[in-house]
């Protein structure tokens, strides 16, 4: 009986989730955990997974051009005790007085040796970018991980501000595999966006992308069943479908219009791209909307 429940339910499931596909997007849009900010002019920086940084700009939000990379090779050599030749992940920007601020992980596969960056710089060019230093860190018997970085309150000079530790979010099924931690405030609550299940197999990744809400921006986060973030709540927004396969690493980001952005990659056969949706919110719950 059981096996035929499972047989039932997965294309009922699948039949379900009516999600919309990614805005069509060209150029250099090979990316992994990407993070777009806007500048002053209006200028799309996206900023992803990479050796040294890779940083991809974009005048209209489609059409995306690599122009280099934050550090040059060889370059970062402050984050040589966490991560192999310069192989930095899941860059977090926000355009702040002008500024880049890019906040990043050092870390490499599998490992809780891990750390987190800051960045600055006036122009957000290659090779124009200040090391502001070490943020936070782990070490391998810690039982979380700093990766994926999203700075939500911060003082002047963008280190941390209270050294105590708030726990938000916990799974305990699938190894509690969950990251890709990204918080949004909109009106009254703060979004706790999350990355589950596998990131990294090729074709066979599972990642899915999770939201539960507080009024809070230090919780408690629960899911639109109310189910506490702390004890494995989290409503599915956007999973694999068709040929989109894996949606996960995901950031949001405010566009020119007020369309608030869900930014991620996506894995296909040939590689993780960037997918791009919007959200509408009016329900009080993100649901994933059609962008151009
Ligand atoms: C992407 O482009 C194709 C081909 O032009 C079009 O059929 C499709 O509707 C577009 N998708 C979106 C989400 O705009
Ligand atoms: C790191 O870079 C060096 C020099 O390019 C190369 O020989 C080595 O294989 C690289 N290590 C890894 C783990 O990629
Ligand atoms: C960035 O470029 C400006 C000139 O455009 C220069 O004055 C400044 O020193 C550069 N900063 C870094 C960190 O390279
Ligand atoms: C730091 O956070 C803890 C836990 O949320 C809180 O009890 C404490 O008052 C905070 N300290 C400061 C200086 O804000
Ligand atoms: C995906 O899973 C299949 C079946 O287990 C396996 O043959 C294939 O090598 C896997 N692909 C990747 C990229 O891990
Ligand atoms: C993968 O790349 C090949 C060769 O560039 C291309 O023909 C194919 O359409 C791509 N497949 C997907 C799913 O993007
Ligand atoms: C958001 O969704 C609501 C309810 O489905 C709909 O009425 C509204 O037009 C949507 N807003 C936008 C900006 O698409
Ligand atoms: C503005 O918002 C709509 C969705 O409401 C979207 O389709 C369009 O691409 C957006 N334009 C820009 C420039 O972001």
């Amino acid at each position: 009986m059981k096996s035929l429940f499972y047989l039932l339910a997965t294309p009922l499931l699948a039949l379900a989730q009516n999600w919309p596909p990614p805005a069509n997007v060209t150029g250099d849009t090979a990316v992994h955990d990407p993070s777009i900010c806007l500048d002053k002019d209006g200028k799309y920086w996206l900023f992803t997974t990479s050796v040294d940084l890779q940083i991809i700009t974009s005048e209209d939000r489609k059409a995306w051009t690599s122009i280099g990379t934050m550090w040059a090779p060889g370059e970062a050599v402050w984050t040589n005790k966490y991560a192999i030749n310069g192989s930095l992940w899941a860059p977090d920007c926000h355009y702040i007085n002008n500024e880049f601020w890019v906040y990043y992980a050092a870390s490499t596969i599998g490992s809780r040796n891990s750390a987190i960056f800051l960045a600055r710089s006036k122009t957000g060019l290659p090779g124009n970018w200040t090391n502001e230093g070490l943020v936070t860190s782990t070490s391998p018997t810690d039982n979380y991980n700093a990766i994926d970085p999203k700075f939500p309150l911060l003082p002047n000079d963008g280190s941390i501000a209270n050294s105590s530790l708030t726990s938000l979010a916990m799974r305990n099924v699938n190894n509690g595999a969950i990251e890709g931690s990204y918080l949004f405030q909109v009106g009254s609550y703060y979004y706790l966006f999350s990355s589950w299940d596998v990131c990294c197999a090729g074709v066979n990744s599972t990642y899915n992308v999770r939201v539960a809400r507080s009024t809070s921006p230090s919780g408690p986060f629960v899911d639109q069943d109310g189910v506490n973030a702390l004890n494995g709540g989290g409503t599915l927004i956007l999973g694999t479908h068709g040929s989109i396969i894996a949606p996960g690493g995901e950031s949001v980001f405010m566009d020119k219009n007020d369309t608030v952005t869900l930014v991620y990659h996506y894995v296909t056969p040939n590689g993780s791209f960037l997918g791009l949706n919007g959200l509408n919110f009016s329900t009080g719950w993100p649901v994933v909307t059609a962008l151009e």
